[in-house]
């Protein structure tokens, strides 16, 4: 394509726009501007171009992407049916940071929903994607543009820092102004539902119509299929504060401090980032993952992020604080006996998976073998590797793991089958061993 990779070329040049689409047409990746973060784009209806995106982030095949598209008519080709309040929520909120988890068509790859029946589909309202969007002529698969788990990034600097020459081409658009992903909800339920918090405001969505589900609200929540407990995480360890403004670092412990406004009180920390003077959480958002990224980069021992109320904004930010501070937990190995288990936990919720343990390898192990069928408590199985844990529904896994039919139809059975595989005295054992090891003291 002429051109090294990861190569940075300004957005502002409409030859950067034809170039950059070209380069989605011939499956390749392109790094691209939206009002929340850059996004790692490619052609969505191109498995082996999606499959790239999630090489390059090295993402788990199991948390699907999001497909971005310039207008409403490219819809009809993508998802099968739209709910009245999906109508509703695109003539108020598209374009902008609202992405919907719509049923899909069969077009759709299974690697982009990660076997969901359903795809999520957002139309961005940056000038740069909607162009590039338009140009390429295709809908657009675009996780965020950053090794998975990794702080999202919101210029192209932080892109060619994350994934450098991995990316076909980096359009530089300048800094993001929302700073924060798109609201992702779903109203395929009985009750439209909001699985991420983001950009666009919850009270907005009510406003509009009217009361939605927000599990996320709390903390003591599970999580929305695909969510990471750990995500958007620093190297450096980062705990969240009780309050604002009282706090001083152990003495000898270099520490960095996230503050939500300033003054703060300056004792003890090596390095402070005031994210908005004036505590205006707009500005809080639009500089949250640019401030972290930077306090990560100062190899400090730990770093304190001051809290904000949730409300507005300040859900979808505590939300990245939350996951950002969430401790890896032991790893995968020291979880699992070589032939039996491994129970997960859901925020709040105690599940579990039971396989035969055996795992493929990667640094996020997916689970390959037997649910047992009292591991699916409610329906739900949690995937606990490296700290990050995932719920989802049992049936939706077994679906992604990409197996013969006969394979899919022999594992139902013995999920269903009445006959236990493992006691539950295994599973108790192994629920008391996830209760320690969130605490961090599993030692066999
Ligand atoms: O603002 C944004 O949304 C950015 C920009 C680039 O558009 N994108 C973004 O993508 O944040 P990503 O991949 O980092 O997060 C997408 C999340 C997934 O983790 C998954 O939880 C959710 O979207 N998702 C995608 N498809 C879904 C589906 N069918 N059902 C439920 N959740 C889904
Ligand atoms: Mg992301």
């Amino acid at each position: 394509m002429g051109i090294a990779k990861g190569t940075i070329l300004s957005a502002a040049r409409p030859e950067s726009i034809r170039l950059a689409a070209e380069i989605i047409r011939a499956g390749g990746l392109v790094a691209f501007p939206t009002e929340t973060v850059y996004g790692l784009g490619c052609d969505a209806l191109n498995p082996e171009a999606v499959a790239r995106v999630f090489e390059a982030k090295q993402r788990p095949r199991f948390d699907p992407l999001i497909v971005h598209i310039a207008d409403r008519a490219a819809l009809d080709a993508l998802v099968s049916h739209m709910s009245l309040s999906d109508h509703i929520l695109m003539d108020a909120f598209w374009p902008g940071p609202l992405t919907l988890v719509l049923p899909k068509r069969p077009v759709v790859p299974d690697l982009v929903t990660a076997g969901l029946p359903t795809v999520a589909v957002r139309m961005p309202a940056h000038p740069v994607a909607q162009a590039l969007i338009r140009e390429a002529g295709v809908a657009i698969a675009a996780p965020s543009a950053n090794p998975f788990g990794y702080v999202s990034p919101t210029c192209a600097q932080h892109v060619l820092d994350g994934l450098g020459d991995r990316v076909d081409l980096i359009l530089d658009g300048g800094s993001c102004p929302l700073g924060v992903e798109s609201t992702i909800m779903s109203t395929v339920g009985a009750m439209p539902e909001v699985l991420r918090p983001g950009s666009l405001l919850l009270s907005d969505i009510e406003a509009i119509i009217g009361p939605v589900i927000c599990r996320l609200r709390s903390e003591q929540t599970p999580l929305a299929p695909g969510q990471l407990a750990r995500h958007y995480a620093t190297r450096t360890p980062l705990a969240i504060l009780p309050t604002r403004g009282v706090h001083r670092p152990p003495v000898g412990e270099r520490a960095g401090l996230l503050a939500m406004s300033s003054p703060v009180e300056l004792g003890g920390y090596a390095a402070i980032e005031v994210l908005s003077p004036s505590g205006n959480l707009r500005e809080v958002a639009q500089h949250l993952f640019a401030a972290l990224r930077l306090l990560d980069g100062l190899s400090l021992d730990r770093l304190y992020a001051e809290p904000c109320d949730e409300q507005g904004l300040g859900l979808a930010i505590m939300d990245r604080l939350r996951r950002c501070a969430t401790p890896r937990g032991p790893g995968m190995r020291e979880m699992l006996s070589p032939t039996a288990a491994l129970v997960g936990q859901g925020l709040g919720e105690s599940v579990g998976l039971i396989t035969d343990g055996r795992f493929s390898g990667g640094t996020y192990g997916m689970v390959v073998g037997h649910v047992a069928p009292e591991a699916a408590v409610g329906g739900t199985i949690a995937l606990v590797d490296e700290g990050d844990s995932v719920t989802m529904d049992a049936e939706q896994r077994l679906l992604q793991l990409n197996l013969p039919d006969e394979e899919i139809a022999r594992r139902r059975a013995a999920w269903q089958s009445p006959a236990p595989r493992y006691t539950r005295g295994v599973l108790a054992k192994y629920a008391k061993q996830v209760s320690s090891a969130s605490t961090g003291a599993v030692t066999d």
